[in-house]
């Protein structure tokens, strides 16, 4: 059995989540005999950092995630701070030998995701960027059958992520602060959906987009609030159309995510809601449910033998365990990052991104220009 030292940036939403993730990896059926060991947590508000620490078996807790850098038993650095902080902590510990799993946003701009990019591959270590819906079952499903040809030739890519973010009491997180955050709903929710844009269909090869913000700190302390929501067409480059909706102030939306594709000989479907589903459509057939929790299907083993005791389903932070573990197996060296999204795919989304706000301030269509 080998032991992976992992060490997480930020005790906040998702820094608790991934720590979920990385315990219960340790316990897949599907994990080749390693062991991930929570050595440290990082916040800066210390008893967060204890309490996270005590719940979810960290050997120990720090204010400065310099700390994890320094530690020779970490070979893994999750840095699950803001989005201000991916770079430089991410970079740090890429130079100490440690491997990186970083957060989406990659940064707050392209001009910051491209060099935390570079610096990062740069040394060598192993990559990955937390598109976590590259670890969803039923969009591993669709991916498979756009890639074996199931659904014809690609015309059409359109999605939606809906919620709120506002608070009852009027008050704004550092989310909907430009110098905090950089974008907000269009970075934030919007990058998601680019993302998947990608995995499932092609890169995107120009955007014209409508971006809206209504937002004010009832507290008067974030006064350069970013965008609340985003509209945007796009193209890709098989020639597809694709369309990306955000919106942070849907109040009336938990989370509404929907991810669709169409084909000249078929459709696709996903609704975040119900995300153990995949809605198929076929010319001349009503739409028909695929569960994806079948024997057969991606990830469907990953805690228990399935199909003699029925198709069990699964759920949100079980998909978080998924990438998880595959960054275990990635840092061990059994597998490659990709298809997972890597810190290339990060910058090339932020890309996208900054492309996406730039027409929406010129009310024009701009092409989306790599750096390589
Ligand atoms: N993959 C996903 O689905 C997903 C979901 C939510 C958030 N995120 C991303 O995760 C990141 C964090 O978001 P969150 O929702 O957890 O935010 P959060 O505000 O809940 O947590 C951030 C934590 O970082 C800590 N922190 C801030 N500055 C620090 C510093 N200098 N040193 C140490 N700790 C510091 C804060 O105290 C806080 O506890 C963001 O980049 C966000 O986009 C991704």
């Amino acid at each position: 059995m080998t032991s992976i030292g992992i060490g997480v940036l930020g005790a906040g939403f998702i820094g608790q989540m991934h720590s979920l993730a990385f315990r219960n990896a340790g316990v897949s059926a599907r994990m080749p005999r390693l062991r991930p060991r929570l050595k440290l947590i990082c916040d800066r508000t210390g008893f967060q950092a204890q309490d996270i620490a005590d719940r979810y078996g960290y050997e120990g807790s720090t204010l400065d995630w310099r700390d994890i850098v320094a530690d020779p038993d970490i070979a893994l650095f999750v840095n699950a701070g803001p989005n201000d902080l991916h770079g430089e902590p991410s970079i740090a510990a890429a130079q100490a030998g440690k491997h990186v799993f970083c957060e989406k946003p990659l940064a707050s701009t392209a001009d910051e995701a491209y060099a935390t990019w570079k610096a990062v591959e740069a040394t060598g270590v192993k990559h990955l960027c937390a598109f976590k819906y590259r670890s969803f079952p039923a969009l591993n499903l669709a991916r498979q059958m756009i890639r074996d040809g199931e659904l014809g030739e690609i015309r059409h890519f359109r999605s939606r992520f809906l919620l709120t973010m506002l608070t009852p009491d009027g008050n704004l997180s550092w989310r909907f602060s430009r110098s905090k955050a950089g974008h907000g709903a269009v970075g934030d929710l919007g990058s998601h959906h680019v993302d998947l844009a990608r995995f499932l269909v092609g890169e995107v090869t120009r955007v014209g987009a409508i971006i809206k913000s209504w937002s004010r700190d009832a507290r008067g302390e974030i006064t350069d609030v970013n965008d609340d929501a985003v509209v945007c067409a796009a193209e890709l480059d098989n020639g597809a159309t694709a369309s990306f909706e955000a919106s942070r102030v849907a109040g009336a939306h938990n989370l509404n995510g929907v991810v669709e594709v169409d084909g000249t000989r078929g459709s696709l479907s996903f609704h975040m809601e119900r995300l153990n589903e995949l809605v198929i459509y076929e010319p001349g057939r009503g739409p028909r449910v695929q569960m994806v929790t079948g024997a057969h299907h991606p990830y469907a083993d990953f805690w228990l033998p399935v199909g003699i005791q029925g198709q069990h389903p699964l759920g949100w932070s079980d998909c978080f365990a998924h990438q998880a573990r595959h960054m275990l197996a990635v840092v061990a060296g059994h597998e490659e990052v990709a298809p997972r999204a890597t810190l290339r795919d990060g910058y090339r989304v932020a890309e996208i991104i900054d492309t996406i706000v730039r027409s929406g301030e010129t009310g024009r269509f701009e092409p989306v220009i790599f750096r390589e």
